[in-house]
């Protein structure tokens, strides 16, 4: 009986169907942009498979409509739960209506929605951009006070995917903190959407742009650490020290950053954790079990530069 029973699991796992009181949950994920984003899917997918979560994965290949269409599926599905990284903050009522309609809660993972009424999802889990932003702004300003004595220089901004969340949240936390300082000013920004490859090509444009050319103080901001990896390469063909010649601020805290900080061609990462996988899962077992959740949950974050870098990249990656 035993036997038959077990061969009766092995047999539904592996035809993919749903055993009775399995929770059913529809991510539909924005795309594979960056090294941040394969982290946080397989954070997704494999604690999914640890806690025997039947998960329905869609990559939306960075298209908006891409991704309504798998919220619109996973509606149709009568998944237990979604969750959802907005690829940009606005678009999205209509469909998270549908999903509110439908009964099936909406739990916004790493990126939020710009609405007025957020009973159209039932939680975000995620970064805090905004303070995101204003940690490369104030390990900036403590950089330059370090080694000039003085607070001035010439921003060059690697912008995210327009429209997103981190995009527009790092790049106001950013202004803030440097608000306060006259003499410190982004001179060029411009969108890199959040690769390598287009962190790259940008980076070539701004080294041929005359603000290049008259920039005392050239300091790289990019909204994340693949951009500014692109921009090094850049750099470097283009026959500029990035290490000695600039100052190069990411965000994401990938070890690959970590490691370019440990050459000596990077400053400094902001961390940005794509790790939420377990905190998502224990969200979504609460509402089956129709417990309240928390409507925003945060992650903690530091940030990392060429004093700790070298020491700490043997562990980071171990991470991501
Ligand atoms: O939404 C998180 C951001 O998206 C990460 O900083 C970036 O690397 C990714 O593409």
């Amino acid at each position: 009986m035993k036997k038959a029973l077990a061969l009766l699991v092995a047999f539904a796992i592996t035809a993919g169907t749903v055993m009775a009181g399995q929770i059913t949950v529809g991510f539909a994920q924005l795309g594979a942009e960056s090294m941040w984003r394969t982290a946080n899917t397989d954070s997704i997918k494999g604690e999914a498979a640890k806690r025997g979560i039947n998960l329905v994965f869609s990559d939306a290949q960075q298209k908006q409509e891409n991704q309504i269409k798998a919220v619109r599926s996973f509606i149709a599905q009568e998944v237990d739960v979604i969750g959802l990284p907005p690829l940009v903050n606005s678009g999205w009522e209509p469909v998270l209506r549908e999903a509110r309609d439908a009964g099936i809660p909406v739990i916004l993972a790493d990126r939020t929605v710009d609405t007025s009424d957020d009973s159209l999802y039932v939680s975000f889990i995620g970064s805090n951009f905004i303070q995101e932003g204003e940690n490369a702004g104030n390990w900036l300003v403590r950089e330059l006070m370090g080694r000039y004595g003085e607070v001035s220089g010439e921003v060059f901004e690697l912008v995210g995917t327009v429209g997103a969340a981190p995009a527009i949240d790092r790049k106001a936390g950013f202004e803030k903190v440097i608000a306060n300082h006259p003499h410190l000013n982004i001179v060029k920004s411009q969108s890199g959407d959040f690769t390598r490859a287009k962190g790259k090509e940008v980076m070539e444009a701004f080294i041929k742009s005359p603000e290049w050319g008259r920039a005392s103080r050239k300091i790289i901001f990019g909204h994340n650490d693949d951009m500014v990896l692109g921009a090094i390469q850049a750099l470097e063909e283009a026959g500029i020290n990035p290490g000695t010649e600039c100052i190069l601020i990411g965000v994401d805290g990938i070890a690959d950053a970590f490691e370019a900080i440990a050459q000596g061609k990077m400053h400094c990462t902001v961390e940005c954790n794509p790790l939420i996988g377990p905190q998502f899962y224990d969200m979504v077992e609460a509402l089956v079990a129709g417990k309240e959740i928390p409507k925003i949950v945060y992650s903690i974050e530091g940030t990392y530069d060429y004093m700790c870098a070298e020491v700490l990249l043997p562990w980071r990656r171990t991470l991501y």
